[in-house]
């Protein structure tokens, strides 16, 4: 098939939710794709901070060969044991926080988050949830009700009762929101999907003991920042946090749809049969490859990588804001999730068609922002010549 052709189908066919770009990826090795016309593209999107090892990498190929010609789903679904699973949880241990070390799996982040939030108020009794504005948790229609983007939410007459907002990284009014009726604040330590907003120490710090002051469950949303995006394996545990429910999804399997939840002693002891459950939870295959992406990051040293690569980009970044101030606002980020806040949505429009008409696939969020987040082992070639394709379209604008 050819680009065009596969584009004519698609748009004949498929219902789409989002404004696709006028490319076909046939294959990837690394960080680098390729279109149906054999054109080369440089990734730095890791398909949203998901392929973290990059595309095609060894460690899953061998994963999904070995397992799949095992076991791909077990009989009875998650009522039967795994050596596949057990070897995930052994390898989670050594990257999960420490008195966080009984999980349970799910399918995607927002599957995650649904599971954390369900729990949270059977746990508590209690119903409300806090949530922060331009917050992202899914698009299932109580994670979306967790959601604190109003462009994703009013359309669909939203939604779920009990959800409140505060403003991120306001502890005044968290603790004005918060009271005993409360089950659970939800909050990633970084908005990933709200344009790369840091939390301050302060405000994870406040959120924690107020709800520890008031009996409210803590969950922690790192299916963005998690497994290393930003440097070390968990935001939240490199700020000192201690959830109760800690949620990851996207790079825990480099591609593979998997997602995770890890619980504290407490909320085990107080979780029972029939509270959850999910036809492909715990799949082998996809907890065979999971172990070995996990097990790659581990032996490979990745943080480190992560910590370096990212110091080049903000000292990169920055150096374009002294020398483009009139079309680059502001830089935000860690390790390997940047955003580029462009002065206005019309040059970060063209900033990013340019780049990818030069073979570099950006990611454009709320009209000025540009998202960076490459795969963690991309290498220090690759960000140059990226940099480079950026820098040439800068200089246009
Ligand atoms: C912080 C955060 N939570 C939840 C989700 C939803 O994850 P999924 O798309 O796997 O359902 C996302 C997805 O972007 C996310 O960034």
């Amino acid at each position: 098939m050819s680009t065009q052709n596969t584009i004519d189908i698609e748009n004949k066919f498929s219902v789409s939710f989002g404004e696709k770009l006028p490319v076909s990826i046939d294959k990837g090795l690394g960080s680098k794709v390729w279109d149906e016309n054999g054109k080369e593209y440089l990734d730095f999107t890791s398909g949203w901070a998901v392929t973290c090892l990059g595309h095609s990498h060894p460690a899953i190929i061998d994963a999904i060969v070995n397992q799949s010609g095992k076991i791909i789903h077990n009989p009875n679904s998650g009522l039967t044991h795994s050596p596949a699973r057990a070897k995930l949880l052994l390898t989670l241990q050594n990257v999960l926080p420490s008195g966080m070390n009984k999980v349970f799996f799910t399918n995607s982040g927002a599957e995650a988050n649904d599971a954390a939030m369900k729990l949270a108020r059977k746990i508590t009794g209690r119903k409300k949830i806090i949530s922060t504005r331009m917050s992202f948790h899914g698009r299932t229609l109580a994670t979306l009700s967790a959601t604190g983007q109003s462009v994703q939410r009013d359309r669909f007459n939203v939604v779920v009762p009990f959800f409140e907002f505060v403003e991120y990284n306001s502890v005044c009014q968290l603790s004005e929101c918060i009271n005993s009726d409360t089950a659970a604040v939800i909050l990633e330590p970084l908005q990933g999907e709200g344009g790369i907003i840091p939390a301050t120490p302060a405000f994870l710090a406040a959120a924690q003991a107020l709800c520890k002051a008031y009996g409210v469950l803590l969950i922690v949303d790192e299916i963005q920042t998690g497994f290393f995006r930003t440097g070390p394996a968990f935001l939240s545990q490199s700020m000192g946090i201690k959830p109760d429910f800690l949620t990851m999804a996207k790079g825990i399997a480099g591609g593979f749809p998997f997602g995770a939840v890890a619980v504290n002693n407490d909320i085990v002891s107080k979780i029972e049969i029939g509270d959850h459950g999910g036809t492909y939870n715990g799949n082998p295959l996809g907890c065979a490859i999971a172990s070995s992406v996990i097990e790659f990051m581990l032996t490979s040293d990745i943080e480190r990588g992560v910590e370096e690569k990212g110091k080049y980009c903000a000292s990169t970044f920055n150096s374009w804001i002294l020398k483009y101030p009139l079309q680059i606002k502001e830089m935000r980020g860690k390790g390997l999730l940047w955003a580029l806040e462009f002065t206005n949505a019309d040059a970060a429009t063209f900033f990013h068609n340019t780049c990818l008409e030069n073979g570099l696939i950006l990611n454009q969020k709320h009209g000025k922002i540009i998202r960076f987040f490459p795969a963690l082992t991309i290498t220090k070639k690759e960000l140059q010549d990226g940099f480079s394709i950026m820098e040439n379209v800068l200089s246009m604008l």
